[in-house]
């Protein structure tokens, strides 16, 4: 993968610096990671009116459940990014209909190279809902799948881009901080592709932003 390394002590802040800059196709991930990055961001941009904003992954909850990624990213960011089209992943058609829906809106809009993807790590190594060993690291055709069983809490189905879209995207950035994400980072951005570590399979021109806690394995 050969990524960009860049660790520093607020690595939120060239994360909010990339997608307050982003241009037309901006995809954003869930999680708890990206929250200050997101607000950072909806502060330093007034015109949002040429994005779309994609979504990497959901949870199928609710828009308005604790889980949601969308909820997440919408008191954070979308509900003050002024003019963005948002294309949300519907979590609460399951992971069949909602993968779906997401993978015929994401062939409606022409299957667009997204210009920036954001991406989080688990602890397992899992980046969007791609989890260790599941069959959707293997699929190429479709772009967006379902994931009945996820590798980790919250223990509910999922809806994900798969890696034909990720890898496909114009610019790739990891944010990732916290020592429990420590021997992930090393597996996945300084290990050979393993199916065990998701985030391995990443290819692109990949920027990964950590703290020093995040970065201690390396
Ligand atoms: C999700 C995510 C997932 C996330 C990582 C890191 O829906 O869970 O999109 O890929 O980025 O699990 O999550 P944290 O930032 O909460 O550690």
């Amino acid at each position: 993968m050969n990524p960009d390394l860049q660790v520093s002590d607020d690595p939120a802040a060239p994360a909010a610096d990339l997608l307050a800059g982003a241009a037309a196709q901006l995809c954003i991930t869930g999680g708890s990671t990206p929250k200050v990055a997101y607000g950072r961001a909806a502060a330093a941009r007034e015109d949002w009116s040429n994005v779309e904003i994609w979504f990497t992954d959901e949870r199928c909850v609710p828009p308005d459940h604790e889980h949601s990624n969308y909820r997440m990213a919408k008191a954070a960011l979308l509900d003050r990014a002024a003019g963005a089209t948002v294309h949300r992943m519907r979590g609460e058609l399951g992971p069949g209909e909602g993968a779906a829906e997401y993978g015929r809106e994401y062939e409606a809009a022409g299957r667009p190279m997204l210009d920036l993807i954001l991406l989080g790590l688990g602890p397992d190594g899992h980046t969007c809902s791609l989890f260790p060993n599941d069959p959707a690291l293997a699929e190429r055709e479709r772009s967006v799948v379902g994931v009945e069983t996820p590798g980790m809490a919250p223990l509910v189905p999922r809806i994900t881009l798969t890696l034909s879209v990720v890898n496909a995207a114009r610019q790739i950035v990891f944010l990732v901080t916290g020592a429990d994400k420590a021997d992930a980072v090393a597996r996945a951005f300084s290990g050979p592709p393993d199916p065990s570590t998701p985030a391995s399979l990443v290819e692109g021109a990949v920027t990964v932003l950590l703290d020093p806690e995040a970065a201690a394995g390396l």
